[in-house]
Order: C-alpha cells, then structure tokens, then sequence
C-alpha cells in the first residue's frame, strides 16, 4: 500500500496520523477519561484510543517518536489530536521529553480535591486487586489486601502517611513543581475536576478557548443520568455514558480522618494554588 495508508485500514483521504497538539497529563482520578470523552464531543478533536503511555514507559519510549505517531488516530487538517496518560504528571522524566517532542504543546491537567482524590484511587487499587485474584482452582493462594483506607493513609503514630502512593499523587505541588521548570505556566490549563462532574459545560468552554477550538460544546450534549448519578454524552443521534469503573462508589471513610487529611492537605493546596496562580476553594 502506499505511504501512510495501512493495509486493512479505511480513512478518508487528507488525512493522516499527527503527534499530539494537546496532552492530558494527568492527574489519575480526577476525571482524565471524562475530559477526553467530552473533548470528542466537538468535531475539532480527535483522540487516541486508550492510553498510549509513550513519554513514561521506558520500553515504549525507546520505540521513538514514529511510533508514538503511529498510536494517534487519522484527523484532518485543523484538527486537534489528544491523548491522555494521567501516570505523566507524577512521572519525572515525563515533563522533558514532551518538551523536547514539541516546545509549544498544549498541557491539561485536571485536579480534584486530593482527599476524595486519595480515596477514589484507593477505590480502584482495592476493585483491581480483587478482580486480580484466582478463582477456583488456581493454585498459589494470593492474600487480599483488606486493610482500610484509615490503615493505609494514617500511621500507627498517627501522622498521615505521606509515601502511601494515593496520598502522594494528591500532593500536587511536588509534582507540578517539576512541569513548571520545563514549560511556561500559559501552556498548562488547570481543570477542575469537581466542577467537571458538577457541571461541564463551563469547563469545556474554557477548555476550546485553551486549544483555539470554535465554541461548539453546549447545555444540548448533556443530560443527568440519574441511575449513574453523573452528567451523560448526547451527540446528535448518540447517547453515552462512561463505563461502570467510572463513578465507583467509595468507602465509607471516618470522619475524623477525612479531617485529619483536609488539615494536612491545606498547606500543600496553598502551595499548589501559589504555584498555579489560581485558587480552587478546596475544603480545609
Ligand atoms: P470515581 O469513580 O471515584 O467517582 P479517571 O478517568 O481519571 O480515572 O477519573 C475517574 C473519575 O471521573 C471518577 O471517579 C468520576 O468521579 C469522575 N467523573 C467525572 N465526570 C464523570 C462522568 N460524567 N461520568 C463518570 N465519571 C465521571
């Protein structure tokens, strides 16, 4: 077949695969699948399928840029392609090396309160471990975690753990600290996650101004689904909702740990809300 086109592959003619213009860098949790999701909506973007995990797997990395191409969908010219990895933010390596694939690449980084953060990704580890573990009749007896996550968040001395991985994502200045060495601060668009979930829209339209886009998205590509308890996709004929594993129901966690954790959570919010230069009116 000739250049660019693959065999057992249709796409229009005049278009191809480009590198990403934007990149959603993260933060896991926050509502990385439904940005991108929504982001669909307009006809202006274009997104890979998965995570493509090019700029924080070594394995992948040294594949080089061709096949990190090569993993973008066709779009046509003007279009925007996206992909999202959300293990980006927190990786060191990540923030230089798509630097060096393009100066000038749009960032979005999408937060969220980093307590309900913390519990969400405790969520999932917990319903990944369990879906990992032998059925009947599979030999090597795996032992489930079943500590809680007061156990895993808060030290026997009482101090809050700070190197128990959920916990330490959600201290998002350490790691953000690292992309604003290497990009300009107007290249990164800070998204609130709380408020994607409570209301989209005004998200989204600030999110076209970021990457250029026409207005497009509006009130009509949304409805509330009552039975999933989030906002749902309508474009034109379709409806869609994300998968089950989005929106899991969380643990109940006690109190006096969620407020033991908003407390040592509040310094680092502040530090994070300096460094961004924008204030997100997280609960203390
Ligand atoms: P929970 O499952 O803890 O509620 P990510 O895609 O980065 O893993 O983020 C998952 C989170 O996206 C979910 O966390 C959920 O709260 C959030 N989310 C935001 N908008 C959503 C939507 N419209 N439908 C489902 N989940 C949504």
């Amino acid at each position: 077949p000739p250049p660019g086109i693959l065999p057992g592959k249709v796409h229009f003619p005049k278009t191809s695969r480009q590198l990403p213009q934007a990149i959603i860098i993260g933060v896991r949790k926050c509502g990385t699948r439904a940005l991108l999701e929504m982001l669909f909506l307009h006809p202006q973007i274009q997104k890979a399928a998965g995570e493509v995990h090019f700029f924080d797997r070594e394995d992948n990395y040294e594949r080089g840029l061709e096949w990190y191409r090569r993993k973008m969908p066709y779009s046509f010219r003007g279009q925007v392609t996206i992909e999202k990895s959300p293990s980006y933010f927190v990786t060191p390596e990540v923030p230089e090396r798509i630097h060096a694939m393009n100066s000038s690449v749009r960032l979005l980084l999408i937060v969220r309160e980093p307590v309900t953060r913390a519990i969400s990704d405790y969520a999932q580890l917990r319903s990944h471990a369990a879906s990992a573990a032998p059925g009947v009749g599979t030999p090597a007896p795996v032992v489930l975690d079943q500590r809680s996550f007061e156990q895993l968040a808060i030290q026997p001395d009482g101090s809050v753990n700070e190197s128990y991985r959920p916990i330490a994502i959600s201290i998002y200045h350490v790691h953000m600290h690292r992309w604003l060495e290497v990009f300009q601060r107007r290249q990164i668009l800070v998204v609130n996650g709380d408020q994607l979930i409570d209301d989209p829209v005004p998200q989204l339209k600030r999110i076209e101004g970021f990457l250029r886009l026409e207005p497009h998205i509006g009130r009509h590509n949304f409805y509330f689904n009552r039975t999933k308890g989030f906002y749902c996709m309508r474009n034109g004929t379709s409806e869609k909702c994300l998968k089950e594993s989005k929106g899991r129901r969380h643990p109940r966690v006690s109190p006096l740990v969620v407020n033991k954790l908003r407390k040592f959570f509040a310094e680092h919010n502040q530090r994070f809300y300096d460094l961004v230069g924008e204030h997100l009116g997280w609960p203390e």
